[in-house]
């Protein structure tokens, strides 16, 4: 009877409250020598742990399939099957005079995965395999679960070359209806969100959640970030800017609507058509995880940088020599560090009214560089000069995003984002993983 009562008295108290959605969870690695990201989940039959590089706007995943690889349940995709129409256009049917293997076969789907970073590409067989990924309510942690018809690509060796040492391919996250959250959420009826937290840290992991829109509890305390979330529109680019493109087929990156932006609360001088995506896919602002700065073209880079010098002299900073590809530096020994960051101007990034901005503080728009001008360190402002013509205007990198929660909600084609997340008295690194397998 005891027991009993007891668990009565448990689920009184349980059942009233709403059942937490699930996520999936994969931890996310920066690399200290390409500042690329990565994350590890679970492939192959018996399952792998796999580190993948973390590609925000592909529209498939890729993996090497020639080196190691060994599951007991990869299977082709059929030429002219619906699924390879529809993944891959069955653009590319291919024959093999190789031992077969999953990266040979007859009568296979082939697909073109890319190297966003390089912008290399390859021809290579489509696969479905097994993978896996721990779940969590937000707080506890589940038992992993498995997609048992995960839809790859393999790719030669070589297209690895450029990205993080030990990754052995790619995690996509684009808008597509085969990137690994686009996947999950059809495998298992969840909704289609994941959040991204890159981490600033090279040694304690971030965190990608998929599959729910919250709550996402950061640190011992729960802070949970779903709650600090401020939307703004993700937009279409008609053409992608992959290598390859399919006629008529919008881009699986993620663009905003950037209106302006401001430095101190004050606007730069932006040509507002730079920040339009023409028909062509060309000017606008994106997402990605291939560069690890910003990048802006080189009028919007001149007014930031000039703005930017003549806000922090009236905080009495004085440039120092610059370090390249940065041209704004200063001495670090002239900065004052506060918890987010050095303490400069702030970048505001602004979508479409003026109250939805993305503030960037001195921990995501400054980089600290040892042995600058003199052997001194430097704090240089980290946003590079992409040139007069770039594709894109404005190009959102990794080191602006990192301790930022990004949320991305398609169901509603919106992008939900934290700001910095130091502000709130957590970081990306803080999720707690203790109880993952
Ligand atoms: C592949 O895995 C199976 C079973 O796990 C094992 O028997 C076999 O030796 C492995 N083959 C290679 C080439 O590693
Ligand atoms: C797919 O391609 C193969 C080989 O090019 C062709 O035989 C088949 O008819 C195509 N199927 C579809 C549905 O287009
Ligand atoms: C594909 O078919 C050809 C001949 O039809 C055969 O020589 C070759 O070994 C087959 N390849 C595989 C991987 O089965
Ligand atoms: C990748 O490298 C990191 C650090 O160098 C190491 O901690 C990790 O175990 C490696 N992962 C794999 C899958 O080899
Ligand atoms: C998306 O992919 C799933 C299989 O993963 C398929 O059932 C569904 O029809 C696809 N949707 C679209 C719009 O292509
Ligand atoms: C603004 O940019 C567009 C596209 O690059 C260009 O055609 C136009 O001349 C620019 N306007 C000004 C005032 O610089
Ligand atoms: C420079 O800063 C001063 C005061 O901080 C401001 O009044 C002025 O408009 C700024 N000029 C430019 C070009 O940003
Ligand atoms: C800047 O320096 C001047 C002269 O040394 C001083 O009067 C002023 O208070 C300083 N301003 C700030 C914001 O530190
Ligand atoms: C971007 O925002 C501006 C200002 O609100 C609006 O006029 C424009 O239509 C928006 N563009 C897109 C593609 O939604």
């Amino acid at each position: 009877m005891p027991f009993l009562f007891v668990v009565f008295l448990f689920c009184s108290f349980c059942i009233p409250s709403p059942v937490h959605a699930i996520s999936f969870v994969a931890p996310i690695y920066k690399d200290s020598s390409t500042l690329l990201y990565s994350l590890t989940l679970y492939l192959k039959t018996p399952l792998q742990p796999t580190r993948l590089h973390l590609d925000i706007g592909a529209s498939f995943s890729w993996v090497d399939c020639d080196t190691d690889y060994n599951s007991s349940t990869y299977q082709h995709i059929p030429c002219g099957s619906p699924l390879c129409t529809s993944v891959g256009h069955n653009l590319s049917c291919s024959n093999c005079y190789n031992p077969p293997g999953p990266s040979c076969g007859n009568d296979t789907c082939s697909l073109f995965p890319e190297n966003s970073v390089t912008r290399k590409t390859a021809i290579s067989a489509a696969l479905t395999d097994s993978l896996a990924l721990p779940t969590s309510d937000g707080s506890t942690h589940g038992p992993p679960l498995l997609v048992p018809s995960y839809i790859f690509s393999c790719s030669p060796p070589s297209l690895l070359e450029g990205l993080a040492k030990n990754v052995t391919g790619l995690a996509a996250f684009g808008r597509s209806n085969y990137s690994l959250p686009a996947q999950i959420s059809n495998t298992f009826s969840v909704p289609r969100y994941f959040a991204l937290c890159l981490p600033e840290s090279t040694s304690d992991p971030g965190v990608s959640l998929v599959g729910s829109g919250g709550p996402y509890y950061f640190s011992s305390q729960k802070i949970d970030l779903s709650k600090s979330l401020i939307y703004t529109p993700l937009i279409l680019s008609p053409v992608g800017s992959t290598v390859i493109t399919y006629a008529g087929q919008p881009s699986d990156e993620y663009y905003l609507n950037l209106t302006s932006i401001n430095v101190n609360g004050k606007p730069i001088q932006i040509n507002s058509s730079l920040l339009a995506v023409d028909e062509n896919g060309f000017g606008g602002t994106k997402l990605s995880t291939a560069t690890p700065y910003t990048v802006l073209e080189t009028s919007i880079y001149n007014a930031l940088t000039d703005a930017f010098v003549n806000e922090s002299s009236a905080l009495n900073l004085t440039v120092t020599n610059a370090v390249k590809p940065f041209s704004v530096c200063y001495s670090a020994a002239d900065i004052i560090v506060t918890r987010v960051g050095p303490g400069v101007p702030t970048v505001d990034l602004v979508m479409e009214r003026d109250d939805v901005f993305w503030r960037v503080f001195g921990s995501n728009s400054m980089v600290k560089i040892a042995g600058g001008d003199g052997g001194g360190e430097v704090w240089c402002l980290g946003f590079v000069d992409g040139g007069v013509n770039p594709r894109t205007s404005v190009v959102i990198g990794g080191h602006q995003m990192e301790d930022n929660l990004l949320q991305f909600d398609l169901e509603s084609n919106r992008l939900g984002f934290t700001s910095s997340v130091l502000l709130k008295g957590t970081a990306c690194s803080s999720f707690n993983f203790a109880s993952q397998p």
